[in-house]
């Protein structure tokens, strides 16, 4: 991939499972090609039961850190010694930093990378206005609502199929978090400046789960996590609407950027189209 690795090569990677779809690879790799570094990145799929000692033997600096993905991100939160803010607030780590003296950072950027999507395809929009509505309460969920709680939004009301779920959220996150049931969803978005979907009932279109968008008002930003395909069936709703929409393909740029200066000492070079070639490996258009 990259002609330019030597004995001296920074290496990072990305680890989960499966791992074989991840784009990281391609993105990062595409930029370390870009800026001439000497560096490689690379994708590591250590089974759940194993993913432990994995961590555990990278301590020391044999690599400068790692991305990570599902299912291993609440888990290498607990291995970190040192969590940042934004991975505390997320209980979760989407990257792990591998310190000379062995210590093991835990930060998350997976908030940077929704609030850059939100600023690139919805320019203008103002997280502090009102009312943040996320679908879910799971990891991504919760993510998503720390984000938008740090942004400053007044109150994200989280929506679950199971109640219990949202509450222990709020729980967690505070009282600007109102925990719903998806049977309120109408009321919920009366008034909502974002809706996100962190559900994974995006990843089919047989999900079976129906969202009233025609409540939210003409300047609501609709946002799904989901960018397979780039346009979801929630998005296309959206659209139909005419209300303007935000893709997880943005996201997952957006997180990526903070990640490679934390990985290889500076920003990612701009002229890089990394949405196009993103879009190429996962066999989509650009949506017009
Ligand atoms: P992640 O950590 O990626 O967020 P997760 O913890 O499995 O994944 O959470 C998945 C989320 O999608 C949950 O909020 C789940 O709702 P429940 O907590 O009620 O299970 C939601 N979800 C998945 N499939 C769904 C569906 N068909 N309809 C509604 N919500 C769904």
């Amino acid at each position: 991939m990259t002609a330019s690795i030597s004995g001296t090569a920074r290496v990072a990677g990305v680890a989960g499972s499966p791992i074989a779809h991840s784009l990281s690879p391609m993105i990062h790799n595409a930029w370390l090609n870009a800026a001439g570094l000497d560096g490689a990145y690379v994708p590591f799929a250590p089974s759940p039961a194993g993913f432990e000692a994995f961590i555990q033997g990278l301590r020391g600096g044999v690599i400068t850190g790692l991305n990570i993905t599902l299912p291993f991100k609440e888990a290498a939160l607990a291995l970190a010694d040192a969590p940042t803010p934004a991975a505390q607030a997320a209980g979760a780590a989407n990257l792990l930093l591998f310190a000379q003296d062995g210590t093991i950072i835990a930060d998350n950027t997976d908030g940077i990378g929704l609030l850059a999507a939100f600023g690139e395809q919805a320019p203008g929009f103002d997280p502090t206005t009102a009312p943040v509505v996320i679908l879910g309460a799971g990891g991504a969920a919760r993510g998503a609502a720390a984000a938008f709680l740090a942004a400053g939004a007044p109150q994200v009301r989280v929506l679950n199929r199971t109640l219990a779920r949202a509450e222990s959220l709020a729980e967690a996150l505070g009282s600007r978090v109102s925990p719903l049931p998806l049977s309120d969803a109408a009321r919920a978005l009366d008034g909502a400046g974002a809706v996100i979907n962190a559900t994974s009932a995006g990843l089919s279109d047989t999900g079976g789960f129906e969202v009233p968008l025609e409540a939210t008002g003409a300047d609501c930003v609709v946002m799904d996590m989901v960018y397979k395909p780039l346009v979801t069936p929630f998005l296309a709703t959206a659209q139909a609407l005419d209300r303007r929409t935000v893709d997880g393909l943005a996201m997952l740029i957006g997180q990526a950027r903070p990640a490679f200066a934390a990985f290889f000492g500076q920003p990612p070079p701009a002229g890089v189209d990394v949405r196009a070639l993103a879009l190429k490996s996962l066999g989509q258009n650009e949506r017009t």
